[in-house]
């Protein structure tokens, strides 16, 4: 097997090493998984900068999901497994950047035969944000509103997608005119380029009288929430999911304890970690046959083979990308 190994914190070429060794013994519970497909996500460069929720020791198997076929069971894995399509779970038990993967069968879920394969490998984590970030913390009705920042980022398109889906507005911000554009094309009802000027201005106006019930947020720090508060609708929610400027959200306290604001923090992983089975498994059914029928369907920039990990870790960090990057394991190639 082949794999992409951490071999030191860091986020250029020189931390990760190509790995061929043969593979592993299954234990009883283990499945060999031949991977299709794998991508390269923002959270892989914070585990590997030792920035994340998990920490790792060396040296480390990297890649959190993918989509693959079972070759071989282990005794007491079910060999009805062998020869299904399954998504890996991101439970970061196993490294997916790899042409093959040994797997406990509780992290795998079987999938469809026909839809694509990167859109599946997608499939673990950035949908299933979406998912939970659009129906945990408000009841949401068609015809309400909610605001998105990195609202071009593959988070982002799942949320706008699930929105769309429930007839819910989306007011989405994005930082370029180029990522503008690609989020009207997805169909979000306003789009607003944050330029560091009166955000909170543009974003009352561009509403015309309506307000946020939920406000999903990727930049953090204190603008933001500042900015954005005001057309939150009292006893509306926001939710952080992520923080690209390394600050925390702060919600002014007025609008915290008067409006009844409240403010979340969600982590995907923590439900991929802790909820039912029987849960996982309904709603990765559920967000797969979405897959299949192109409702979910996440942009594509690149695609690498193993070998070429150098250019393909390099190429996810790069600011402005118009789509994910992947490591495809039967058609590298790069899209655009
Ligand atoms: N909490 C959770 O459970 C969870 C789950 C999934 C993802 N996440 C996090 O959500 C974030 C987005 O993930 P993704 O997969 O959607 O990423 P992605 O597809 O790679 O998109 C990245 C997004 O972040 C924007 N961005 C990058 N650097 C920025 C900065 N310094 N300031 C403002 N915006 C910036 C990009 O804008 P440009 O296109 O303009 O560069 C783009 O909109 C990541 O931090 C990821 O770790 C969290």
């Amino acid at each position: 097997m082949s794999r992409i190994l951490l071999t030191k914190l860091g986020s250029d070429a020189e931390s990760f090493r190509l790995d061929d060794e043969p593979d592993r013994p299954l234990g009883p519970g283990d499945l060999l998984v031949a991977l299709e497909a794998a991508p390269l996500n923002p959270a892989d460069f914070l585990l590997s900068n030792g920035w994340y929720a998990v920490q790792p020791e060396f040296p480390f198997a990297m890649g959190a999901e993918g989509v693959g076929r079972v070759l071989e069971a282990g005794s007491a894995a079910g060999q009805a497994l062998v020869g299904r399509r399954v998504l890996i779970l991101p439970t970061y038990e196993q490294g997916t950047w790899a042409d093959r993967v040994v797997v406990p069968a509780r992290n795998v879920v079987i999938v469809g035969e026909t839809a694509d394969a990167l859109q599946l490998a997608m499939l673990g984590i950035n949908p299933a944000t979406a998912y939970h970030l659009l129906n945990r913390y408000v009841a949401l009705r068609p015809g309400d509103w909610i605001g998105l920042t990195l609202a071009n980022g593959a988070v982002g398109q799942a949320v706008i997608a699930l929105a769309r889906r429930a007839g819910v507005k989306i007011l989405g911000i994005v930082r370029r005119e180029e990522a503008a554009e690609q989020v009207r094309k997805l169909g979000a009802d306003v789009v607003i380029v944050d330029d560091g000027e009166n955000l909170g201005d543009r974003v009352g106006q561009a509403l015309d009288g309506a307000k946020l019930r939920l406000v999903l947020d990727g930049v953090g720090g204190p603008d933001v929430a500042a900015q954005l508060a005001p057309s939150i609708e009292s006893g509306g929610a926001f939710v952080a999911f992520s923080a690209m400027t390394g600050q925390p959200p702060v919600m002014p306290l007025a609008e915290l304890v008067y409006r009844e604001i409240s403010v979340h923090g969600l982590y995907a992983i923590n439900w991929v970690w802790n909820a039912p089975r029987e849960e996982i498994e309904k709603v990765y059914a559920e967000l797969a046959e979405l897959v299949e029928k192109g409702v979910l369907n996440a942009s594509v920039e690149a695609t690498y083979s193993l070998d070429q990990y150098r250019e393909a870790i390099a190429h996810a960090q790069r600011p402005e990308r118009s789509g994910k990057v992947l490591f495809a394991f039967d058609r590298p190639g790069t899209s655009s």
